[in-house]
């Protein structure tokens, strides 16, 4: 057993020396200084809809362009490609925690179940550790047990310290844990694909970035080990009728589930499917008493969504969307809002 810095014993690791550490946001505004200095125009809050022919539908006119890259973050184009049924979504939780000693390495356990480490220097200087872990599939468990778990474990490795923050994030998880990036589909030979990066965002995109550039330009052959053309079916075979059997198990669960109570027994700061005049809505009523009713289910392939009290979302366990109380679509691959529901 190896001496480490964590504060526990390491029986084994890979080490990855010379790795690169960096914020997220100031990289990206770095690429965005470096496309504007080349011209490149960028249109925020421009959600795609649809995909025609290979036209791009927004909701405010539609885009045409020799070659399309599908880059958000799950495809929102539904059958062809049956990518809803490779990639599952996962929710991971993140605490930033004062206290512990800074570290020199950044750490990822390779179990299931494992915990991240890394640390980071705050706006205000003081050092922070950030320890991640808890991940799940998206819609599937309660998200307060996960926090709970999450600052025990805080609490055991590093006694005093303080949760500063915490926050939640969205993966998306291919079957064969390879990242997907090149053609979108044999037949459709402009358009592209570059998600499921497995929580390697930071790094699969760049590599994505590169393989996609490089097809579009020269025209060529998928050779990638990231082809979403491979034929790694034994690989994925296992993956994918689990996510088949349970889509399925919650499409039935959801539907066939009767709602416990009626809307005007909702106390305030409580949501969930409830009873609404003989039909079931999904109801949240604020610390206020302010009421937030829609229809929970999700409109991307119908599938009953569940509130997540935590973060006050409601989540759907099929592919992962998720809205906010008002219905309004945080995550694909839904690209419509949930329709109002309840009273007026
Ligand atoms: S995300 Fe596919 S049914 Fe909800």
């Amino acid at each position: 057993m190896k001496e480490c810095e964590l504060p526990f014993p390491v029986a084994a690791a890979l080490q990855f020396p010379r790795q690169a550490r960096f914020h997220p946001l100031k990289f990206a505004r770095g690429l965005l200084d470096v496309l504007r200095r080349e011209g490149v125009r960028i249109y925020e809050n421009s959600r795609a809809v649809a995909l025609e022919d290979g036209v791009t539908v927004t909701r405010d006119g539609r885009v045409y362009a020799k070659s399309t890259v599908l880059c958000t973050h799950y495809p929102f184009v539904n059958l062809r490609g049956l990518y809803f049924s490779r990639i599952v979504q996962s929710r991971s939780y993140v605490l930033a925690l004062e206290g512990p000693p800074p570290l020199r390495g950044m750490y990822l356990g390779c179990a299931e179940d494992g915990y991240s480490f890394r640390s980071c220097r705050a706006a205000d200087g003081k050092d922070l550790l950030l320890l991640g872990g808890c991940g799940h599939k998206t819609g599937h468990e309660t998200e307060a047990a996960h926090y709970e778990k999450l600052e025990e474990t805080a609490r055991r490795l590093f006694p005093g310290c303080t949760v500063k923050y915490r926050w939640s994030a969205q993966d998306c998880m291919t079957n064969d844990g390879i990242p997907y990036a090149g053609r979108y589909r044999q037949m459709e030979g402009n358009i592209y694909l570059a998600c499921g990066f497995n929580k390697w965002g930071m790094t699969g995109s760049m590599a994505a970035a590169r393989v996609v550039a490089r097809l579009i330009a020269s025209g060529g052959e998928e050779t990638s080990v990231f082809s979403p053309l491979r034929s790694s079916f034994s690989l994925q075979a296992p993956e994918f009728f689990r996510q088949a059997g349970d889509t399925a198990v919650n499409f039935l669960k959801g539907y066939f589930s009767v709602p416990g109570r009626e809307l005007s027994q909702l106390l305030p700061g409580e949501g969930g499917v409830v009873d609404y005049s003989g039909a079931k809505i999904g109801a949240w009523r604020d610390e206020e008493g302010g009421l937030h009713a829609v229809d929970p289910v999700c409109p991307h392939m119908h599938c009953p969504l569940r509130w997540n009290g935590e973060e006050k979302t409601w989540d759907c366990p099929c592919h992962g969307s998720r809205f906010d109380a008002d219905g309004k679509v945080l995550e694909s691959p839904a690209v419509h809002p949930l329709s109002r529901r309840g009273p007026d």
